[in-house]
């Protein structure tokens, strides 16, 4: 199991398109996914058919009793192996800090929920304040998301440096794990320059490839359907992608030992 929050400062970078590719990428595996939606615009959840949900991450956030957020999971419209915990537009109430553990509501009111499942995405809104700090706390890695323009590096490197107070603050077991380049066009000089620029600065961490701009990511949005269900050209390059970027994420799988040539069968009688 494994919890990834999805974050950047800025807005229509992308987290919601990487969010919902990696989901798209475990319901291809048939992977048991929990998609939580900490966007106060809800874009993830309208594009799993979430839309009138009794509660929300709102609520969820607000309640904050440990194994709460149980009561709201609900199946997305891709099929009952994606689950969601949508949000409303109620959500922005929860912007601001309300007490001493305001960070830990999150992971409070999910409790064991996150065993349940093999991949939690958290979709986080376009700014680094409360309701992030609360997907950072409660999340195994970070995956931040920039575009290769001059102002989103910058925004890169503020939403790395948020999952290092986190780390260092309440989740020691949190890690900046990648950073997702989207939209990159190699014929354009200044995303080349850009992307030159934040691997000098973080190196490793930017992860290849980039994303290409593709039609078919809004357009499967639109039509409430997993990326990986997508059949027009270059939908798979996409997917493709996103399956490399889940594997990357996710733990190597422990190598099976073969069993020893022995029964202990001859050593009990
Ligand atoms: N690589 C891409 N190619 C084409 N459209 C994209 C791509 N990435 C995102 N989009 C579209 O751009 C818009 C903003 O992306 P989104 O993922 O919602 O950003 P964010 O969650 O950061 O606000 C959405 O309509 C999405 O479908
Ligand atoms: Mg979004």
């Amino acid at each position: 199991m494994t919890v990834v929050a999805v974050l950047s400062m800025k807005g229509g970078v992308g987290k919601t398109t990487v969010a919902l590719g990696l989901a798209s990428a475990a319901w291809d595996r048939g992977m048991r996914t929990l998609v939580i939606d900490l966007d106060p615009q809800a874009n993830a959840s309208m594009a799993l058919e979430v839309t009138d949900a009794v509660f929300t991450t709102s609520d969820v956030l607000a309640d904050a009793r440990p194994g709460v957020a149980a009561d709201a999971i609900v199946h997305s419209g891709w099929d009952d192996r994606i689950d969601v915990i949508p949000a409303e537009r109620s959500l922005e109430h929860r912007t601001v800090v309300t007490g001493r553990h305001s960070a830990l509501r999150l992971r409070t009111a999910l409790a064991t929920v996150p065993r349940a499942y093999d991949l939690v995405v958290i979709d986080c809104p376009p700014s680094l304040g409360e309701l992030t700090r609360n997907a950072l706390s409660t999340a195994d890695l970070a995956v931040v998301v920039t575009e290769p323009s001059h102002f989103s590096l910058h925004g890169a490197r503020e939403a790395l440096e948020a999952v290092q107070v986190i780390s260092d603050a309440t989740n020691p077991g949190l890690r900046a794990k990648a950073i997702v380049v989207n939209r990159f066009d190699p014929q354009d000089r200044e995303h080349l320059l850009n992307l030159r620029l934040l691997a000098d600065e973080h190196g490793r961490l930017v992860y290849d490839p980039p994303l290409p701009t593709c039609s078919a990511i809004p357009a499967s949005q639109r039509a409430v359907s997993p990326l990986h269900s997508w059949n027009s050209p270059g939908s798979r390059e996409t997917a493709d992608i996103m399956d490399d970027l889940l594997d990357f994420l996710l733990p190597p799988k422990r190598e099976v030992r073969p069993m020893p040539n022995v029964s202990i069968r001859r050593y009990l009688t």
